[in-house]
């Protein structure tokens, strides 16, 4: 979604400022703009479309400053075009103010400013903060800002330039994140780690409702009623090669092909085999009442709900408690049921979603435990729950998520073991369990020889406009993460269910131009899946089978075939989400697709 990148220091900010913007291009966009202060003078230039569309606009005009502001809109409140797009200004043009996050009571702020003579240039929510700002400004901007803000229902990641004060930045938050670099003689202020992190590792988060006044002579945060908050310097473990494509074409493919690496790195010290037992230090505050828990409940969004669903069926089977999964944007309004023992686990790659983040809260309110699987290390989700785990995987860039998947179904799987183990689980069980998970890494590596397997196939229906995702038990939730990848990048519709569903409706649509994904990979449910394959051909369909190495059987049921290694039947998600994930981005790339930036999507979702 919207990025922020602001800098104030003693290099050009320009260029750090646009190349802040790319870094977080991932994110989702739609339209760009940079503000910077030279010689008393505000100068703005904002353009739709790609950085390199804004860098043109700039050309050599923006040089010879040292502070600045640059966002990326992703469109909410008007559309996405150049007025529209961020910074916006007050009426003296003096201040200018980029904004992630939405105001919700913008248009009460805008009648009230309206009645006091002052016009609008655009039709943007972020443009009344602006203006409000401007409004209340008599020299002094930290206190403008928090004189505005306090006005203000909604979301807000904020940072605001003002002429009359060239040496200093104002930023604030309230439920979008912002983070303040701190380098040597120089502060880089972003709503993403990885716009930081080659200028400096030292930052401090901000918390909802602070303000920091950022100078030449040093920064210091207040609340917004001005009372003096004191932030502790945390350093980002992220290293910049993280963000690099390396090799690759793709920071989807990149991803993809990391993650056995991924995982061992997100399992490292995590497991101890000689006894058997799983290790998960950020859990330690909440050890006592979780392992006495009655029931769990998993909320998520995305990719990270697929994870869910496949934890739910971990935590049943292997730690035999009671576990649900709630869309979390369902979650949060419903008035969900929270009784004594519940411990609510949020689940996110990003640690920043906002549904996710007010299911959470919604968890709170009602005096469950709450726990985070997050991966983005001091994110608000990280940092507002109980107690968590991080995922270890690193930065995860495209927008389809893969890694960050795995991720979560390895913790889910660890979680499971740790509470299994210290409720009925033998020692054996438990060491057999966890050996056979440590050597997943390995599994995923033979999994990925499909590349260029998967890339024949995507070829072979490249025309073909739908596609079916059939699994059932623990590979329903990878039938329905398979058919997300696909529609997610390469915008080909895709259903995913699970497989005994199909004869209630979805079968009325098969015939021989649809393609057919079945996992059928050897679990208690292997006979069944078998007889929906049957189904499926006596419609015609085309059916590309996922299915254990070693399975001749299936040589005669399927048309195309993705063998995957032979690994216990709790642990086959990880594997047999591979295939579908490259299957996916070969079609994406086959189709002209941009796939780490697919059209509508973003990689957080900050807003409702
Ligand atoms: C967006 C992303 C998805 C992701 C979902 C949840 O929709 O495009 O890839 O699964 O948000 O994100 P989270 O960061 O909470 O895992």
């Amino acid at each position: 979604m919207c990025g922020i990148v602001a800098y104030l220091g003693q290099r050009e900010a320009t260029p750090i400022l646009t190349e802040g913007l790319k870094r977080l291009e991932y994110r989702g966009y739609d339209s760009a703009g940079i503000a910077v202060i030279r010689d008393g003078e505000l100068l703005i230039r904002r353009s739709v479309g790609r950085i390199s569309a804004l860098e043109q606009k700039i050309g050599s005009d923006l040089a010879g400053t040292t502070v600045g502001i640059a966002h990326t809109r992703w469109a909410t409140h008007g559309a996405p075009t150049e007025s529209n797009a961020h910074p916006h200004c007050d009426a003296n043009g003096r201040l200018a103010l980029i904004h992630n996050g939405i105001i919700e009571n913008y248009r009460v702020l805008r009648t009230f400013l309206e009645e006091q003579g002052i016009e609008f240039a655009s039709e943007t929510d972020t443009e009344v903060l602006a203006q409000l700002i401007g409004h209340f400004y008599d020299g002094n901007l930290g206190k403008a800002v928090r004189r505005a803000l306090r006005e203000v229902r909604g979301t807000f990641g904020i940072a605001v330039l003002h002429v009359d004060e060239p040496d200093t930045i104002v930023a604030a938050r309230r439920g979008s994140p912002l983070i303040i670099g701190i380098g040597k003689d120089e502060y880089v202020i972003a709503s993403d780690a990885s716009a930081i992190i080659q200028h400096t590792p030292q930052v401090i988060y901000l918390s909802d409702n602070e303000v920091a006044v950022v100078s030449r002579d040093g920064f210091h945060t207040t609340n917004l009623e001005a009372a003096p908050v004191t932030k502790e310097i945390e350093e980002v473990e992220w290293k910049l090669e993280q963000l690099e494509l390396g090799e690759h074409q793709h920071f989807m493919a990149k991803e993809i092909f990391e993650q056995p690496e991924a995982l061992r790195n997100g399992m490292r010290g995590r497991i101890e085999l000689p006894d058997g037992k799983v290790v998960l230090g950020g859990l330690a505050p909440a050890m006592r009442e979780l392992v006495r828990c009655k029931r769990i409940i998993l909320t998520a969004c995305g990719t990270a709900w697929h994870a869910s669903l496949v934890g739910e069926y971990l935590i049943e089977d292997i730690a035999r408690i009671p576990c649900e999964v709630e869309y979390a944007s369902e979650f949060r309004y419903r008035n969900p049921l929270i009784s004594d023992g519940t411990v609510v686990i949020a689940i996110s790659q990003s640690g920043e979603t906002a549904d996710t983040l007010a299911a959470l809260r919604e968890a709170q309110e009602k005096g469950a435990l709450t726990l985070g699987i997050v991966n983005s290390v001091g994110s608000t989700i990280a940092r507002e729950t109980d107690a968590g785990v991080y995922l270890h995987v690193g930065p995860e860039i495209g927008v389809a998520s893969t890694k960050a998947f795995t991720g979560q179904v390895t913790i889910l799987a660890m979680l499971a073991a740790l509470l299994g183990r210290r409720r009925h689980m033998s020692h054996a069980a438990c060491q057999e369990y966890l050996n056979a998970l440590s050597k997943m890494p390995e599994a995923i590596e033979k999994a990925l020889e499909l590349t260029s397997q998967t890339r024949q196939i995507a070829a072979r229906f490249i025309e073909s406009n739908n596609w079916l995702y059939l699994g059932r038990g623990l590979q329903y939730p990878i039938a329905l993460e398979g058919a997300l990848k696909l529609k997610e990048i390469s915008y080909i519709h895709a259903e995913g269910l699970p497989a005994a569903e199909m004869k209630h409706g979805p079968i009325a649509l098969i015939n021989e131009d649809m393609p057919v994904v079945i996992i059928a990979v050897h679990d208690h449910l292997y006979e069944k899946v078998v007889s929906n394959i049957e189904e499926v051909r006596s419609r015609g369909g085309h059916v590309i089978a996922v299915a254990t190495e070693g399975d001749e059987n299936i040589r005669h049921l399927a048309e195309d075939i993705l063998y995957v290694p032979d690994v216990p039947a709790a642990l086959q998600p990880l594997v047999t989400v591979i295939p579908l994930q490259l299957l996916a981005y070969h079609a994406a790339v086959l189709r002209g697709c941009d796939v780490d930036k697919p059209r509508n999507l973003a990689k957080s979702v900050t807003v409702e």
